[in-house]
């Protein structure tokens, strides 16, 4: 039962929002340990090996830093530790999150400009070559894309964004939140060249909210030697300096990193490879549910599909709010609702992060029954394609 739910409700919750995502068993008995002196030696020696073992999630080699915050600090971090008043960035209008980190840019004193999308595709990779190739004087310090739009289900190609940017020879810093995709979805920090890597603790890393992250590259270090825009709380030098000897600069999430520790080991011996393919065989199984629905994916590139949350659409005079409370009320799970435009236009299943093929089968059989339980105008079958799917890919 929820710990907040003011009518009982029998049997597991199911929390199918892409993020918060599950607890494990596992990280829920790490984050119940005594909370420790976070000066004792004990903790400098656990967070020096736990800042190792981050990286390896990152794929990276260097620093990661990580905050008592939300993924919204993250963003702020990002982009106050390295850009100055008045400098320009070329941001991606993939949906709601690009929205929200685009306006906070605004806020802070930076220039943004915003290449838009439908909302129904990932950030448009030529339309970026072709600014910066225009940029000739490079006025543009940054590229920012959301590399998982969680308010869509859309995909980035994040690799295919590094070449476009090398390939117009611009010098701008590469910035990718990664809050939906980060341990869900193949992502390299190193490989794809990306300067600062943020994330957020509550989805693919299987933790409660409370934590994010920066992963900085050394172009990244640099370019925060400079950068003018203020910072206090997020700022990088006395982070990176305290972390040298597995300290922070300020009181730390003891008991979430005591999670984190946890959560890291579980991934890692998972393998990632493996849990990409993870996600990647639930997120097609749920897509072939609701296309045997004959319900439209709000993701229209294939290409840039998701593998840790789909986005659905619902017939035209029809209600994405009224059917996720049908099913809230009558089969105790709850969906992501539609963000900003797309507002009572989709559902969100999240089909990330701590998740094997029954609790899929259970998520979609409980949109199958709200589907009929709110007359919404659909196809049978949803859930027997999946299980078709999954039986004859197990
Ligand atoms: C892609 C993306 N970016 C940013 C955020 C904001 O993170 P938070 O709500 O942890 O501040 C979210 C939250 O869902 C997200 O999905």
């Amino acid at each position: 039962m929820a710990y907040y739910h003011p009518k009982p409700a029998p049997g597991r919750h199911f929390l199918q929002i892409p993020g918060p995502t599950n607890v494990p068993d596992r990280v829920l008995r790490a984050i119940d340990n005594p909370t420790m002196d976070h000066r004792s030696p004990d903790f400098g020696a656990m967070v020096k090996a736990l800042l190792e073992k981050i990286r390896l999630v990152f794929r990276t080699a260097g620093p990661v830093v990580i905050y008592p915050a939300s993924g919204t600090g993250a963003w702020e971090a990002a982009l106050t530790n390295t850009l100055s008043p008045g400098d320009r960035a070329l941001m991606c209008e993939t949906g709601w999150f690009a929205t929200l980190w685009k306006e906070m840019a605004d806020r802070l004193g930076i220039a943004s400009e915003f290449i838009a999308t439908d909302w129904r595709r990932g950030a448009d990779v030529a339309a970026i070559e072709a600014r910066l190739r225009e940029d000739k004087a490079h006025a543009i310090k940054a590229v920012c894309v959301v590399h998982n739009e969680t308010s869509t289900g859309a995909t980035s190609r994040i690799d295919e964004v590094r070449r476009a940017i090398d390939a117009a020879r611009h010098p701008a810093l590469l910035m990718v939140d990664t809050i939906s995709s980060l341990a869900s979805i193949d992502y390299r920090h190193d490989a794809w060249g990306v300067d600062v890597t943020v994330a957020g603790s509550q989805k693919g890393l299987m933790l409660p909210p409370g934590l994010s992250f920066n992963a900085v590259s050394d172009k990244a270090l640099k370019a925060s030697e400079t950068a003018r825009l203020p910072r206090s709380f997020w700022d990088w030098k006395a982070m990176l300096a305290a972390n040298a000897t597995g300290y922070f600069p300020y009181t730390p999430s003891t008991n979430l990193l005591y999670g984190l520790d946890a959560a890291a080991d579980m991934l890692l011996e998972e393998g990632l490879e493996n849990v990409f393919a993870r996600h990647d065989r639930l997120a097609e199984a749920t897509r072939r549910a609701v296309r045997a629905w004959g319900l439209e994916i709000q993701c229209a590139e294939p290409r840039h599909f998701s593998s840790s949350l789909t986005a659905v659409r619902v017939p035209e005079g029809h209600s994405a709010n009224a059917l996720r409370a049908t099913i809230l009320e009558r089969f105790n799970m709850s969906l992501g609702n539609g963000l900003g435009r797309l507002n009572d236009r989709v559902f969100r299943i999240g089909h990330l992060g701590d998740l094997g093929d029954l609790q899929l089968m259970g998520t979609l059989s409980g949109v199958e029954m709200g589907l009929r339980a709110a007359g919404v105008p659909h196809q049978p079958g949803g859930v027997q394609a999946a299980l078709d799917y999954l039986s004859g890919n197990a």
